[in-house]
C-alpha cells in the first residue's frame, strides 16, 4: 500500500546495508507483498466487474510469486530460514492430523518404522 506520507520512504542510505540490515529489509519486503495480496484480493472480491476481478486476482497471484522469490532470498541470506519454516509446517501438520483436518498430512510420529516393526504389523 502507498507509503507517501512517510518522507523517508524510498530513501537510499549513504552506505550499503549490512547483511543483517538486508535480511530485515527483505522481511519488510515480504510483508509488503503480503499486504499487496490482501489489498488486491479485497478489491477483487468487492466488485462484480469480471474484468477488474480477473486483473486484480492475476496481480495478486503475481505478488504471491514475489513472496516466493523473497522467501527463497531470505533462505539463502540467513542460511537457516528453511529450518524454521519446516518446524512450523510440522507443527501445523501435527495439529491438523490430531483433529483430522482435511488435507492434513499424516501425524508426525517419533518412531521411524523398521523392517522388524513392519513385519510385526503384517503378522498381527
Ligand atoms: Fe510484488
Amino acid at each position: 500500500m502507498p507509503d507517501f506520507f512517510n518522507p523517508f520512504s524510498g530513501m537510499v542510505p549513504e552506505r550499503k546495508l549490512t547483511k543483517e540490515e538486508l535480511i530485515r529489509v527483505v522481511r519488510l519486503d515480504v510483508a509488503g507483498e503480503l499486504e499487496a495480496i490482501h489489498g488486491y484480493m479485497a478489491h477483487a472480491e468487492a466488485t462484480d466487474n469480471e474484468l477488474a476481478k480477473a486483473v486484480l486476482t492475476d496481480i495478486a497471484n503475481e505478488e504471491r510469486v514475489h513472496v516466493g522469490e523473497l522467501l527463497r532470498l531470505l533462505s539463502i541470506l540467513t542460511g537457516n530460514e528453511d529450518e524454521f519454516y519446516k518446524k512450523g509446517t510440522l507443527e501445523v501438520d501435527t495439529l491438523a492430523g490430531q483433529i483430522g483436518a482435511a488435507g492434513a498430512a499424516a501425524p508426525v510420529t517419533k518412531e521411524e518404522p523398521t523392517i522388524g516393526s513392519l513385519k510385526n504389523t503384517k503378522e498381527a
